[in-house]
């Protein structure tokens, strides 16, 4: 355990005032991946069927847009002209067939490919042909692009120039098209992509890859926790996608995971078989009141930590981030505050307004809690509201009284 304060502040001068406005996903990008649950094995036919059934559940009215294709869509080799070939076992009707009919359904689409000589999987990679690539995508119909970072070791450039490529090549084919890419980027050489990103993509991820378990969960967010100040409207700090659904995760984790995710701004891609995803994890992603905050189009700033609870405040602990966040929500009258116990038992949640910057001590609070969907009255100094389950989440809405 160490305080990383110091560090904060001499990386505090790069922030997102920056952040690059290329016209896409003022607020996070919200969606669907294939990776975490289906990695290599995709076809047209999951991604058809995932479309459909994220309609009919909701998950498009409340915002989840984006359908993403990971890796393995494609093959080894480029064919003589030099573009990548869709593997036609997987996409026998074809990428432009298939965006189409996302299209049609009210989605966006989404691809991925790989700044190296191969992607992750050891298919083509972009190194060098990142313009054709980018051509490509958008004559496939393609809204969004994911760009990856395995295989890359052979060109030297800095992180920035190395990412700056695909930035380049976006904005040169929007110029020859008129369509804009969303471009998301894996870095994970140095993990300070939040210095140098905003600048030049619409996100970027923060972390190693996400698992579906707890202590990953906790780790990811304790390194968010730290760099809130670079994340703002047009530029997002990327947790990685979601675990909702997969792995071991109680529905208590599920909980805190999404409102974690949510809160610090992060894009929301869904992540597992929605086919089989139970009511209970389906209500949890449906959110509304938790959604809006995450797509606040006025306060852009994510939630911080404001009191660390069991750990001294500014303590580095990726196994026990800090317990209470604040932020403001849609203006200054109204502060979203979270609350997840990182406990292995259920403790009480408890707290001082004094202590969050977004709180004014001497102000009386009309407080709603956006699990429970219920108003619970009006406090003032400070808020006690019992006992929380071990690895639970609370998120409120504090409305100044005047
Ligand atoms: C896409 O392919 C399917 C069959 O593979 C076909 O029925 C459909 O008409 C095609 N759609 C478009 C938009 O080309
Ligand atoms: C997490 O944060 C620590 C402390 O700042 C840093 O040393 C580490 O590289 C970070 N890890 C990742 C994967 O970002
Ligand atoms: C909650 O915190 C306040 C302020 O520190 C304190 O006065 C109060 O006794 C606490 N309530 C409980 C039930 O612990």
């Amino acid at each position: 355990m160490h305080s990383v304060l110091f560090v904060l502040v001499s990386t505090c001068l790069l922030h997102s005032a920056n952040a690059w406005n290329n016209g896409l996903q003022k607020t996070p990008a919200m969606g669907f991946n294939t990776w975490n649950r289906f990695q290599c094995n995709i076809d047209e036919d999951l991604i058809r069927q995932t479309a459909v059934q994220m309609k009919d559940l909701g998950f498009l009215d409340a915002g989840y847009d984006f359908i993403n294709i990971d890796d393995c869509w494609l093959l080894k080799d480029r064919d003589a002209s030099g573009s990548l070939v869709t593997d036609p076992d997987k996409f026998p009707s074809g990428l432009k067939n298939l965006t189409e009919f996302l299209h049609g359904l009210g989605f966006k689409a989404g691809i991925y490919e790989d700044l190296g000589l191969t992607t992750c999987a050891g298919f083509a990679g972009s190194l060098n042909h990142e313009l054709t690539d980018a051509r490509l995508f958008v004559d496939l119909g393609f809204d969004y692009a994911k760009i990856d970072d395995c295989n890359s070791g052979s060109f030297s450039g800095t992180n920035p120039e190395r990412f700056q490529r695909w930035t380049d090549a976006t904005t040169q084919i929007q110029q020859e098209t008129g369509k804009m890419l969303f471009y998301s980027f894996v870095e994970w050489q140095s993990f300070d992509a939040w210095t140098w990103g905003p600048p030049i993509a619409n996100s970027w991820r923060i972390y190693d890859d996400i698992q579906p378990n707890w202590g990953r969960i906790t780790a990811i967010l304790n390194n968010a926790s730290f760099i809130g100040d670079f994340s703002n409207f047009w530029g997002h700090n990327d947790l990685d996608m979601l675990e909702n659904g997969n792995g071991e995760l109680t529905l208590a984790e599920q909980r805190s995971h999404f409102t974690a995710w949510a809160l610090t701004k992060s894009p929301l891609l869904i992540g597992t078989d929605i086919s089989s995803l139970s009511q209970d994890s389906i209500d949890i992603l449906l959110n509304p009141e938790i959604i809006a905050i995450n797509q606040d189009t006025q306060i852009g700033e994510p939630l911080k930590p404001f009191f660390w609870g069991k750990n001294p405040d500014g303590t580095w602990d990726p196994m026990f981030p800090a317990q209470y966040w604040s932020g403001f929500s849609q203006d200054k009258q109204h502060t979203a505050i979270m609350y997840i116990n990182f406990n292995d038992r259920t403790v009480d949640l408890n707290f001082t307004f004094a202590h969050s910057p977004h709180l004014q001590a001497d102000k009386k609070y009309a407080i709603r809690d956006l699990w429970k969907h219920e108003d619970i009255g009006v406090f003032s100094d400070f808020f006690f509201d019992g006992s929380i389950p071990s690895h639970d989440a609370r998120v409120y809405i504090f409305t100044e009284q005047t």
